[in-house]
């Protein structure tokens, strides 16, 4: 499957559900992830992605090893939701673009 990754955190762009065929994104507050049971892997979703975050988990390194396992569980995640929908990026998108090490602030 892929996975989200942590450039995402704090922007949440959203243009890669709109691509999905198998609507297999899943929202939370300030991040999103892929069900990776759900996930075909056709890899449409990657381009679309304007900070690049999406990834193949068969190329995924050690240390984004706990980033694969949270789209794994949180897509399970009642509190987590379906999203199929482009919407609008959060509000400090602009601001936290490109900036490493976002994990500690993902949101539940
Ligand atoms: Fe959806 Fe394809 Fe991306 Fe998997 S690789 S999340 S099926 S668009
Ligand atoms: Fe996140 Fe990129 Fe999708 S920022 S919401 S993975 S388009």
């Amino acid at each position: 499957p892929f996975a989200v990754t942590e450039a995402c955190i704090q922007c949440k762009y959203t243009d890669c559900v709109a691509v999905c065929p198998m609507d297999c994104f899943f929202e939370g507050p300030n991040f999103l992830v892929i069900n990776p049971v759900e996930c075909i892997d056709c890899s449409v979703c990657v381009p679309e992605c304007p900070v690049g975050a999406i990834i193949n988990v068969a190329e995924a390194t050690d240390a984004q090893q706990p980033i694969v396992a949270l789209n794994a569980a949180l897509s399970q995640d009642p509190r987590w939701t379906r999203i199929s929908k482009v919407k609008e990026p959060l509000p400090d998108h602009a601001a936290w673009r490109g900036v490493p090490d976002k994990l500690h602030l993902l949101a539940y």
